[in-house]
């Protein structure tokens, strides 16, 4: 290339480079949306300063590697956004995926370990010995086999609840489904999957007839307590010091 049409072009490029920054500068709002075209303009901007730092004289290469800094923080700058935001979408709270369905007899045994495992630090309002839970297990199915509920994800049983619709309330003389069971394995909590296995138990009790939802829960399980209050169960009473009784109403209750 001759010195003069070096110098020419030379000019074209900073005068492009600098309309390229301004243009960087001015856009910044509506970067949102063309985040991904401005990025593979601005790739270009840099490629093409590259070339010329290649091509032209020391002094304008040095101007154009100064340009070409101001170009690549913009770069990295857009791409940090770019990154957070894909940060914020991978973090959104995701409901997993499991479905609700009737127990089977054979599966009881799978139930012993979510039992253990749900009631971990809570050993005071639940049975302790593998043939207890066991015995356990099977009067709540006897009861109640449609009643008894679990959670299941594509690989593993993570909750269960137990109803039995047919349970005389002394208190109150009067019908009532009684809320036996409901646990969700410790590393599975906190999901959502406790609430959908108690709601699919209101649906299933309400579909019997029933008019009254009642459980017992332990006085120290504070957290099972606010838990039941925020899905209506209002507190009515309690019985041998550790146990409180809660009663929801299920009609017109939704
Ligand atoms: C009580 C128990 C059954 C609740 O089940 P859970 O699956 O943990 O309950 P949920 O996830 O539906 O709701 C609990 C919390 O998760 C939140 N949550 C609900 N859906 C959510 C979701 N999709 N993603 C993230 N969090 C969610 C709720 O807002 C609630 O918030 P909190 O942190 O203020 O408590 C469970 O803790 C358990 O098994 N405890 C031990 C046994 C027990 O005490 N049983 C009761 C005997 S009476």
């Amino acid at each position: 290339m001759i010195e003069s049409d070096k110098g020419e072009s030379l000019k074209a490029w900073v005068a492009f480079c600098f309309v390229g920054y301004l243009l960087c500068l001015g856009s910044e709002g509506s970067y949102g949306q063309r985040r991904d075209e401005v990025r593979s303009e601005l790739e270009r901007y840099l490629h093409n300063l590259t070339s010329l730092k290649n091509t032209v004289s020391p002094i304008f290469a040095h101007f154009s590697g100064m340009c070409k800094t101001i170009v690549q923080t913009k770069i990295r700058y857009h791409l940090r956004g770019v990154a957070e935001m894909s940060q914020k979408i991978v973090d959104l709270p995701t409901q997993p995926a499991f479905v609700i369905r009737p127990v089977e007899r054979h599966e009881l045994e799978k139930l012993i370990e979510i039992y253990r495992s749900g009631y971990e630090g809570l050993e005071e309002y639940a049975e302790t010995d593998e043939k207890d839970i066991r015995d356990y297990l099977e009067w709540l199915y006897e009861g109640e086999p449609n009643g008894f509920l679990v959670a299941e994800t594509e690989s593993e049983l993570i909750g269960f609840i137990s109803v039995h619709t047919d349970w005389w309330d002394r208190r109150y003389q009067r019908r009532t489904a009684e809320f036996h069971e409901l646990v969700v394995k410790r590393d599975w909590q906190s999901k959502g999957i406790g609430k959908a296995l108690m709601m699919a138990g209101l649906d299933y009790a309400r579909a019997k007839g029933c008019e009254y939802a009642s459980l017992w829960v332990g006085e120290g399980n504070l957290k099972a307590r606010k838990w039941y209050h925020r899905l209506g169960f209002e507190e009515v009473g309690k019985s041998w010091g550790v146990w409180v009784r809660m009663v929801k109403k299920l009609i017109n209750d939704v």
